[in-house]
């Protein structure tokens, strides 16, 4: 969330005005939504407003970030109205914040569970690759929906006009017929998992930042706490949700 913050312009100092309700909009992913509702409508609004309040104070005193930026780009091309700038800003720290969290964690839980992760340490080089497979065995996104807008037919299947389509995407991770035993920890695989980050015009724009704060993440932790283990059973969000990952990843280990 800091390294987010950071990026996107927001104040450390004000993270607790905000960081509760960034947290609370998980529920965004929540199925079914109708009981989550009220929180969910809370937290967006205390976002918001928050951002409402920032928004106004870059314009009178604009910054080197992204917000300040955002606000040239809006009056200079008048693409965006205000209230898309501010949304567009909540955006980014619903998109940028549960997606990293919950995916860290689970890349973590991945290289301890296959024996990985206290090899790291010596082998730095190897991070990259022992990342993407992890991130391929427990992909944050579970499932993305789509909505066409006509009729449309894909490898002889027919998706009417308006219908809700949802996209499997733990299943896409561990498709067999691209995965040679897609459920085995296989960092030298040469297949590649090219779909965490989305496909085509929702391509993710988070992508650079997020697969950075991860590997420096990997990186720093397995080298302080190479001999890491996970303690006790790992309480992890259901299928039902869009966004999946350990809600707690509790570690032992032998201070240094
Ligand atoms: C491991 C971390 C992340 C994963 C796995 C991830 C995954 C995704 C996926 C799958 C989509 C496409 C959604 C769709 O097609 O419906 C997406 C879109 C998006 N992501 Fe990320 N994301 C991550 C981190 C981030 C970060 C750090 C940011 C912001 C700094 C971010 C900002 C966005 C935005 C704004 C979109 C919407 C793009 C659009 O609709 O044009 N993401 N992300």
């Amino acid at each position: 969330m800091m390294v987010l913050c950071r990026f996107i312009g927001v104040p450390l100092k004000d993270l607790s005005r905000f960081s509760e309700s960034a947290v609370e909009l998980e529920l965004m992913g929540a199925s079914p939504l109708k009981p989550v509702f009220p929180k969910l409508e809370k937290a967006l609004y205390t976002l918001r407003d928050y951002i409402i309040e920032l928004v106004a104070m870059r314009k009178a005193e604009p910054q080197d970030d992204f917000i300040s930026a955002l606000i040239l780009a809006q009056a200079e091309e008048d693409v965006l109205t205000e209230q898309e700038v501010v949304w567009s800003i909540v955006n980014l720290l619903f998109a940028g914040q549960d997606t990293t969290r919950f995916q860290l964690a689970s890349a973590i839980r991945a290289l301890i569970e296959h024996g990985v992760w206290d090899t790291l340490a010596t082998r730095p080089e190897a991070v990259t690759k022992a990342m993407d497979e992890a991130l391929r065995i427990y992909p944050v996104v579970q499932f993305l929906l789509r909505i066409p807008r006509v009729d449309v037919v894909i490898d002889g299947y027919e998706f009417p006009a308006g219908e809700r389509v949802i996209l499997n995407m733990i299943g896409a991770s561990r498709d067999p017929r691209i995965f040679t035993a897609p459920d085995a920890f296989d960092m030298e695989r040469p297949e590649e998992y090219g779909l965490l980050f989305g496909y085509g015009l929702h391509y993710c724009v988070g992508r650079p930042l997020a697969r950075l704060e991860m590997q420096l993440a990997i990186e720093t932790l397995s080298r302080r706490i190479p001999q890491a283990r996970i303690a006790g059973e790992v309480s992890a969000t259901g299928w039902q949700s869009m966004l999946g990952g350990p809600h707690n990843l509790r570690l032992e280990f032998e201070p240094a």
